[in-house]
């Protein structure tokens, strides 16, 4: 038998599959990446962190000059053009998907355009606009990724009632936006709307917002974003949504009784499912969970002999880094080397202002395990750089064993908290301990000073509170 004319062929080029390809061509694999848009980057590039950074970005600077600007003595007014500022964004990610075509034409993958099919275990059939082509490879990668979850009773009409995608290209600012669900979506392009005039209104089912994440730091969040004005309803549900002329009417439950409220706009922001329509997976022998998520061992391979799988369509947090630094274990454990992901090590970052950023357990975790916790927080309100900055709300909370010291977790509420997190995301990959980095030099006057100090603070002897 011939050898097949690829190695790999990955199906994705979301942040999973993209840098999977590039990964295992650098390790002499004959790669090629079926990609169904004409853009590359998936969910992440083209509709997901990148598009939704450079509004959080350029609304930032827009609250900016209205609010904040006049504290440190400039008067200046602000008109926005909304136009311009989603132009901005559309370049930013044109730039960045160009970019990621330049690394595969630099790094020998193979680009395929269209939309992938898993034929056989060793064979992908790529159907696009230009017909209809058979990859003959050992062995296939699956990425790819995950689309928004619809809730019953709510039609998406991509102009009124809308998901992520369509929240990031809005015409005109809404004077009313709801939203469902406090996870990090409709956190941060609910700041992004009401950051440029509109009154947001989130709509969250759990008695917290963002309630994956630390208990306390969210909470101080939810204030935070209260004083800018978003507002919050917590254990509520949304039955039925419908347009009415240019107007949605909710339906929303809350404490036994139902009401209509009206609306302008309506993001529904209540997670996403992983994406495996039209690949031929299960058809292939792919086991996939109750969730539709790919299962896979620990070298990333299905059930299925060749067929591997990583990303947002396997189990584990919807990051474009967790989808990353699988892509690479996946591949170099294909050719042999000894790739692994640290998953309790994964930051995750909510980019409002101030931003959210934890790693590792929370103390409900730990209260879980069993584990005793030793906890140092430090406050912004007393570090010199956030002060200069104008900067007083939020802190860092460092949760080490209460027996060895070493971290366990950290959350950080704050200026640039997304920033501030891998230096706690890196000292627990090292698995230093909470005295480690109260011992390393931090540069005064910085941020970061407020991680040492929280660290300190973790043995009892933080020096500026
Ligand atoms: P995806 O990025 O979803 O890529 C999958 C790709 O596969 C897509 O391009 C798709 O078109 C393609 N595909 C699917 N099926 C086929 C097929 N049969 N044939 C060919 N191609 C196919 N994460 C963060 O870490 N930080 C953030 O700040 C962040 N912000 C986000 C903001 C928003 C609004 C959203 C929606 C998500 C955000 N995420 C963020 C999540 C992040 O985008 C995902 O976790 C990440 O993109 C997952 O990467 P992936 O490679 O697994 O899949
Ligand atoms: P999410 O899972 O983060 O949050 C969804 C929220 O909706 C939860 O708080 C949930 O309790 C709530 N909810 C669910 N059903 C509801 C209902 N019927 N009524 C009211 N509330 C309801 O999902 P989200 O925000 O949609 O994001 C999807 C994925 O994208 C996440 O996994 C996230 O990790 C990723 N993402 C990451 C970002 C980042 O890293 N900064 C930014 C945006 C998305």
């Amino acid at each position: 038998m011939p050898e097949p004319p690829y190695d790999l062929v990955v199906i994705g080029s979301g942040p999973g599959g993209y840098v999977a390809a590039i990964r295992a061509a650098q390790l002499g694999l004959k790669t090629a990446c079926v990609e169904k848009y004409p853009s590359l980057g998936g969910t992440c590039l083209n509709v997901g962190c990148i598009p939704s950074k450079a509004l959080l970005d350029s609304s930032e600077h827009f609250w900016n000059v209205r609010h904040d600007l006049e504290a440190h003595g400039i008067r200046a007014s602000a008109e926005l053009d909304l136009a311009t500022m989603l132009a901005r964004k559309d370049r930013v990610v044109n730039d960045l998907t160009r970019g990621v075509e330049g690394l595969f034409r630099k790094n020998r993958v193979e680009r395929v355009t269209g939309t992938g099919r898993i034929a056989s275990p060793g064979v992908v059939e790529v159907r696009g606009a230009e017909g209809r082509r058979m990859l003959s490879t050992t062995r296939i990668l699956i990425a790819t990724g995950s689309k928004p979850v619809a809730l019953p009773g709510i039609a998406i009409d991509d102009r009124r009632i809308v998901h992520s995608t369509h929240a990031l290209n809005l015409p005109e600012v809404p004077k009313r936006m709801q939203v469902i669900g406090a996870g990090a979506i409709g956190l941060e392009l609910g700041s992004v709307w009401m950051r440029l005039g509109s009154e947001v209104t989130v709509l969250e089912q759990m008695d917290r917002v963002v309630p994956g994440m630390d208990r306390g730091s969210g909470a101080l969040l939810q204030r935070s974003l209260e004083t800018q004005g978003m507002k919050f309803r917590l254990g509520v549900t949304v039955r039925a949504a419908r347009r009415v002329g240019e107007e949605v009417l909710v339906e929303v439950a809350e404490a036994g009784a139902t009401r209509e409220e009206v609306c302008d706009v309506l993001l529904v922001a209540v997670g996403r499912r992983p994406y495996t329509d039209e690949l031929g997976a299960r058809e292939a022998g792919v086991e996939l969970d109750a969730h539709g998520r790919i299962q896979v061992d620990e070298r990333y391979q299905t059930r299925v002999p060749g067929i591997f799988a990583i990303g947002d369509v396997i189990a584990g947090p919807m990051l474009a880094h967790k989808a990353e630094e699988e892509g690479i274990a996946a591949v170099e454990r294909m050719a042999g080397h000894a790739g692994h992901v640290a998953y309790e090590c994964v930051p995750n970052v909510v980019y409002t202002w101030p931003e959210l950023a934890s790693v590792g357990l929370t103390e409900e975790q730990a209260a879980e395990r069993g584990l005793a916790v030793s906890i140092g927080t430090f406050p912004f309100l007393a570090n010199g750089r956030a002060r200069a900055m104008g900067e007083r709300e939020g802190q860092v909370k460092i949760l080490a064993d209460a027996r060895t010291d070493r971290i366990l977790g950290a959350h950080i509420l704050g200026p640039r908290a997304s920033d501030l997190i891998a230096e706690l995301a890196t000292a627990m990959e090292m698995g230093a301990s909470a005295e480690d980095v109260a011992r390393s030099v931090h540069a005064h006057p910085t941020l970061p000073e407020a991680v040492k100090e929280a660290a300190l603070a973790v043995a009892k002897r933080a020096l500026h509170i």
